[in-house]
């Protein structure tokens, strides 16, 4: 961040005024603006006028990197290149049931690439890694810049998912809150340079990106996903971080947990070798594309071989163990509990990401404003998935919280998320053939 000027070189008006026009913000007033915001010269309401100007008319693909580039120079920017070894990172955009960092950290740290996963806590309907992490008793987030190292070199675990600290683009944490309260997060330009700007201020060599499609996502579209996933790889290739991206189907939730210690468990049943497929799957998938652009490649059965033979546990136990977690203690358990059955015989054809998502926030699971606490316990379990048969008076969902009071709402959110067809209906054939195609639906690099 740079000291004020005497006299500012812009007015914010004019160049709210610009973009409202359609105009290409110049370097100069783009620089100024991230720079005048950080420093509060330029004020909260003229910011969101100028987000949601950029909402409405975008920028295009030399502005978005010029805007991620003045973010990063708000902050700090952390180098490993001393810990001689290779670095790499996954970045989601984020979904319902989105557990994958908890074992794709430590898997790929197995490997010999350290993993530094400087996390955030969930906002809405979408969890965050922190917030899960600290179901585990003792577990603490924050760490020193020193400890960051020690966890990531040859004397530690290699991976470590900490929060990430305010040093870090602090224009996109200022940023990033006031979107979040007008109306102007799911916007492209807006979302690359949120997420590069931070990526690439962490210093990590190499990054994959999960670009979440479907009702729980940002990008309900396939088309947007695409033009998202391609901006934000542009502007990783271009800072020289090996960047890459998987496109995955967020249109159901992954796995069958949604909600923080419900799904630290599912987490850590991958790393005993089982849990749901989907998430096993695309746990392999990132590791391999993570190990790949990090210059290490390894064959997909050697990754599964050590989510099965207890490798990439012993990494994990380590983890939680430095950040005076216990990996032997209970989790929390909900002490109510509320289920929800199958009205029907047939085949589960719709089990929406978006309805599950909201049911798990309202039970507790996240925050509606970033100082709001978070429950442990709650949450929504799932028994079936899309493309399963089902029976009448079967119990589908099982609805976790402390505070009964919030089952009526979750309900309400769970209404017309679910749909159960006849069985060799065009519908049924369609949900099988969705769950066998996987959830990687495409890939950027
Ligand atoms: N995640 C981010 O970090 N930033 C966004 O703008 C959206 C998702």
């Amino acid at each position: 961040m740079t000291t004020a000027p005497d006299v500012e070189p812009f007015d914010a008006v004019d160049v709210i005024a610009a973009k409202r026009d359609r105009a290409r913000l110049t370097d100069a007033q783009i620089d100024w603006v991230i720079d005048a915001y950080t420093r509060g010269a330029v004020a909260d309401e003229q910011m969101s006028a100028l987000a949601m100007a950029i909402y409405l008319n975008g920028m295009d693909r030399a502005e978005i990197a010029r805007w991620t580039d003045a973010m990063i120079r708000s902050g700090e920017r952390m180098d490993f290149s001393a810990l001689g070894r290779p670095t790499a990172d996954k970045h989601s955009t984020g979904g319902v049931g989105d557990k994958i960092t908890l074992p794709l950290a430590p898997l790929v740290a197995v490997f010999g690439v350290s993993v530094p996963q400087l996390s955030g806590r969930g906002l809405g309907h979408t969890g965050g890694t922190l917030d899960k992490l600290e179901s585990i008793p003792g577990w603490r987030a924050a760490l020193t810049n020193e400890e960051i190292d020690a966890m990531l070199g040859t004397e530690g675990p290699g991976a470590v998912i900490c929060a990430a600290g305010s040093g870090l683009a602090p224009a996109d944490k200022k940023l990033y809150a006031l979107r979040d309260t007008t109306g102007t997060v799911s916007c492209i330009p807006l979302i690359a340079s949120s997420v590069m700007s931070k990526k690439i201020a962490e210093g990590t060599g190499a990054l994959v990106l999960d670009v979440k499609v479907g009702s729980g996502a940002f990008m309900k579209e396939m088309a947007q996903a695409r033009e998202l996933a391609e901006t934000m790889v542009a502007l990783g290739q271009d800072a020289g971080t090996a960047t890459r991206a998987l496109l995955t189907d967020m249109s159901t939730p992954l796995g069958l947990t949604a909600g923080n210690a419900l799904e630290v468990r599912e987490a850590v049943e991958v790393l005993s070798g089982g849990g749901p497929a989907d998430v096993v799957d695309l746990t392999v998938a990132l590791a391999s594309e993570m190990l790949d652009a990090a210059g290490h490649p390894v064959e997909e059965p050697e990754l599964r071989a050590a989510l099965a033979d207890g490798r990439a546990m012993d990494v994990w136990r380590e983890m939680i163990r430095r950040q005076d977690g216990d990996p032997d203690a209970p989790l929390p358990v909900a002490p109510e509990t509320e289920t929800v059955t199958a009205p029907d015989d047939g085949v589960l054809t719709e089990l929406d990401a978006l309805s599950v998502g909201v049911a798990a926030w309202r039970l507790g699971a996240g925050r509606a404003r970033k100082e709001d606490p978070v429950q442990a316990v709650a949450g929504v379990e799932m028994h079936a998935k899309p493309g399963d048969a089902v029976r009448k008076g079967q119990t589908l969902l099982t609805l976790h919280t402390e505070t009964p009071e919030r089952f009526g709402r979750a309900l309400e959110a769970l209404a017309g998320g679910l749909t159960i067809s006849e069985p060799g209906s065009q519908a049924a054939q369609d949900a099988i053939a969705r769950r066998e195609a996987g959830v990687v639906l495409d890939r950027i690099a």
